[in-house]
């Protein structure tokens, strides 16, 4: 019985046909399972679930692969761009020169947002999380661009929209900083490149004559790359949920955003410098705070560390842990956390309760590390991933869009109460 799958539940045997990715993983085709058997599957967190089927992003768990259309991330970090990548994401392949540089000048067209984006800014105190202001702005784009409500529009509509999107979060980003700070903010200066534009909009003071450092620029265009698309995390399961009920592309990821908000997603890489002080605070001493991560009643967790599907080492974590050395040695900078992360890295690495965990540092581990080292307040750590993850939603929210997938409708096993009659509030 080749690639079938059998099930056999009360005593009736039933076949499921088997699909098989490029890279040899296997999936149960189960689109029929209630109709032929009358059970559902449950699977918290969706572990052991397939919901679609991409060509986009290839993880290897156990071998601490990450590739994008086919391409390892320790390439792509290497040696291409940050809107090069995205592009590559996006449409599928590496774009030609000239097609790079049509797609580059037609983000710079757009960089510029609506003035009344800024009555709504307003309306933010400055003590709001810049995440959530982030996620309104983009989702205001509803209001200002309403074709783009229709996500079946024209291939050229879909492409103004996806420029738009790209063109506007680095502005919105800024805008969310300033707002946090209570300064006034910047303009889009479109001379400059997709990363020294967000560095000078977010840095830049009334009157200054600013100028971006190439190795700040250079930086962040690595970590943008390295945090471009990651295949069906909880962000993207959300873009992707929320985009097949037809909502814009706009609305779909503004709800990847607040998703990505949460501290066991990109959440974490703030989370990890926060814990990273407090240990240094505390002394710094690493077997200590190991020790309470393994006690399941601390409440605390090594926050970086572990992943639902890297049971290996997160390759990004590698790459950015050599950025992060290699951008403090460039920058002069000596943060004494980096030393402390590595501690606990090798303290943990040997720790049997991680090595049985399999929990390895994340992506999350290091990145704050270099983002600090750049000046970027801890505040908008997440808001650097939200940028960097922006074309890898675009692109999951299209290729969802082009397969035609049905709405996103899991079901569920009830566990409530029996049918019971209303019961009159005087007699109860
Ligand atoms: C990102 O999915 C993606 O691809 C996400 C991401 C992306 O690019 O989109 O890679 C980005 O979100 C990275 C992860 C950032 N989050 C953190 O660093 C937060 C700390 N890590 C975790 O809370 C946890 O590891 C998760 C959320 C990342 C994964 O959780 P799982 O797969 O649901 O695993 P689990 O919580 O069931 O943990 C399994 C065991 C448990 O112990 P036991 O019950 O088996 O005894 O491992 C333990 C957990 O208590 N554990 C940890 C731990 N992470 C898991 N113990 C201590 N410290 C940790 N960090």
């Amino acid at each position: 019985m080749a690639n079938k799958a059998q099930l056999i539940l009360e005593g009736k045997t039933y076949e499921f046909p088997i699909t098989e990715g490029t890279e040899g993983e296997k999936g149960i085709e189960i689109g029929d399972l209630l109709e032929k058997t009358g059970a559902v599957t449950l699977d918290f967190g969706y572990k052991n679930t397939g919901a679609t089927k991409s060509a986009i992003t290839f993880l290897d768990g156990d071998k601490g692969i990450l590739r994008y259309r086919g391409y390892s991330i320790e390439e792509l970090a290497a040696k291409s761009t940050f809107l090069e990548v995205a592009y590559l994401l996006i449409f599928g392949e590496l774009p030609m020169k000239d097609h790079l540089q049509k797609f580059s000048d037609d983000i710079r067209q757009h960089t510029m947002v609506h003035e009344d984006i800024k009555k709504i800014l307003d309306g933010f105190p400055s003590t709001s999380h810049p995440m959530g202001v982030l996620a309104s702005l983009f989702c205001a784009q509803t209001a200002f661009y309403p074709e783009a409500m229709d996500p079946n529009r024209s291939a050229e509509g879909v492409y103004l929209s996806i420029v738009r999107a790209l063109a506007k979060m680095p502005t919105f980003a800024a805008w969310a900083y300033k707002n946090a700070m209570g300064h006034p903010v910047n303009y889009p200066d479109n001379k400059l490149d997709y990363c020294s534009r967000f560095l000078k909009m977010l840095y830049a003071l009334p009157a200054e004559d600013y100028h971006v450092d190439p190795v700040v620029a250079d930086a962040l265009d690595k970590l943008l790359i390295l945090h471009a698309d990651h295949e069906q995390n909880c962000s993207t399961s959300t873009v992707r949920i929320v985009g097949s009920s037809k909502a814009s592309i706009y609305s779909s990821i503004s709800a990847g955003i607040n998703a990505l908000w949460g501290p066991l997603h990109g959440g974490a890489n703030q989370e990890v410098i926060l814990m990273l002080e407090e240990i240094r605070k505390d002394g710094g001493d690493t077997e200590k705070w190991i020790n309470k991560a393994k006690d399941k009643n601390s409440g605390f967790r090594l926050m970086g560390f572990g992943h639902r599907v890297y049971k290996n080492f997160d390759p990004r974590a590698k790459i950015i842990k050599k950025a992060a050395d290699d951008v403090l040695k460039k920058l002069g900078v000596n943060d004494p956390v980096l030393e402390i992360a590595s501690k606990l890295e090798e303290v943990a690495l040997r720790d049997s309760y991680f090595i049985e965990r399999k929990l390895y540092p994340n992506v999350d581990f290091y990145s704050g590390i270099i983002y600090r080292a750049l000046g970027i307040p801890v505040d908008m750590f997440t808001v650097m991933f939200a940028m960097g993850r922006l074309p890898g939603w675009i692109a999951q929210w299209k290729e969802m869009r082009e397969n035609k997938e049905p709405i996103g409708r899991p079901r569920q096993i009830y566990v409530g109460q029996k049918l019971r009659s209303y019961v009159p509030i005087e007699k109860r």
